[in-house]
């Protein structure tokens, strides 16, 4: 049963800053939060913050814009769940190519208990690098997140037989960014004393040593504190996000669906974890367009699976301030 109610009497700029402060917990590369909020009456501007770019590793900006739509979808989630509509202009001016979206408060809705839902996980989200536990992945589960994605992007669940060939193409990204010096002082500078703080990664997050899996996570280039265990990725599934094109509207695209189908699987006590050195390596991104048969372009790999309940204790990682500038405050 769908409980409704709607929060009509709140003034729509706490509502807007409330948005904004929601998309302060969404996911992004390396914990860099590449984009920030402008707040003007009645709407939000999301802008591209290129000064926390990994030039190296992201030259493009891919990562950057999945992360940024990752932000816009958690700012609209929270905006559903306070029971207001938004419509939102993506890229809508091609002279401010890092203005990426414009969200305007439109109409009072009754907030439904799915949207509360949503919105509660958002601050229980979280990036759980452990192995998966030995507990299959129900396939009602699987068809839910897929869904929440694909009202967004698109996404392919690659095959046990394709999730061998990811292995070794991340296997070959992740051999080739530990042999490049920029790689290396990028990731470090990231998992580091260097990053701003209140972004970045904390060794608490960082696996202690690589976990035994087939698929191989993102090497951080030291080792951090989290416990790993002796756990594998046998009954991970594996999918990936792509798009129809490899531009920024596509990518934008792709992180609103990360974040639909991430939320998705926290209200179904489903882990994930993003893998995107396999994406940053060409050859490796070819590899995984031709397991897609190249119906489109590869954005952005997930591992999906049931968290270990053997250590249920995580630290978040920490977050930047979220609080959106005014024509008032300094940019
Ligand atoms: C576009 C994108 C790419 C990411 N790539 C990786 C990755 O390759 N490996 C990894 O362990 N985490 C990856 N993450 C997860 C981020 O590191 C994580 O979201 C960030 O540190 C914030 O932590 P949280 O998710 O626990 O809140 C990625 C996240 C995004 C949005």
């Amino acid at each position: 049963m769908s409980h409704a109610t709607t929060t009509v009497d709140r003034p729509r700029g706490d509502v807007l800053i409330g948005a904004a402060a929601a998309a302060g917990f969404a996911p992004s590369i390396l914990n860099t939060q590449p984009w920030r909020w402008r707040l003007e009456p009645g709407r939000l501007q999301l802008f591209a913050e290129r000064s926390r770019q990994l030039t190296v590793t992201d030259p493009q900006g891919r990562q950057l814009m999945i992360s940024c739509g990752a932000a816009l979808h958690h700012a609209r989630t929270a905006l559903a769940a306070a029971g207001w509509t938004a419509h939102v202009t993506r890229l809508p001016d091609t002279r401010q190519p890092d203005l990426l979206a414009t969200l305007t408060v439109a109409d009072p809705i009754a907030a439904t208990e799915v949207a509360g839902r949503l919105a509660r996980a958002i601050p229980a989200r979280h990036t759980d690098r452990r192995p998966v536990s030995d507990q299959p992945l129900p396939a009602a589960s699987v068809d839910a997140i897929a869904a929440a994605a694909r009202a967004h992007s698109r996404l392919h669940i690659f095959t046990p037989d394709q999730a061998l060939a990811l292995a070794s193409a991340a296997g070959r990204a992740a051999a080739v960014q530990a042999d490049d010096p920029r790689v290396r002082a990028e990731l470090a500078h990231w998992t580091g004393t260097a990053a701003p703080p209140g972004a970045g990664l904390p060794a608490e997050v960082l696996p202690e040593h690589p976990a035994q899996t087939t698929v191989p996570g993102r090497d951080f280039g030291r080792g951090g504190t989290l416990p790993i265990g002796t756990g594998h990725d046998k009954t991970a599934v594996y999918a990936l996000l792509f798009g129809d094109a490899d531009e920024p509207a596509n990518w934008l695209r792709t992180g609103e669906a990360l974040s639909a189908a991430w939320l998705t699987a926290t209200t179904l006590g489903v882990s994930v974890v993003p893998l995107s050195h396999v994406i940053e390596v060409l050859p490796a991104r070819l590899t995984l367009r031709r397991l897609i048969n190249g119906l489109g372009s590869p954005h952005l790999v997930l591992r999906l699976g049931v968290a270990d309940p053997e250590h249920p204790g995580y630290v978040h990682t920490p977050r930047l301030a979220a609080t959106p500038t005014t024509d008032s405050s300094a940019e």
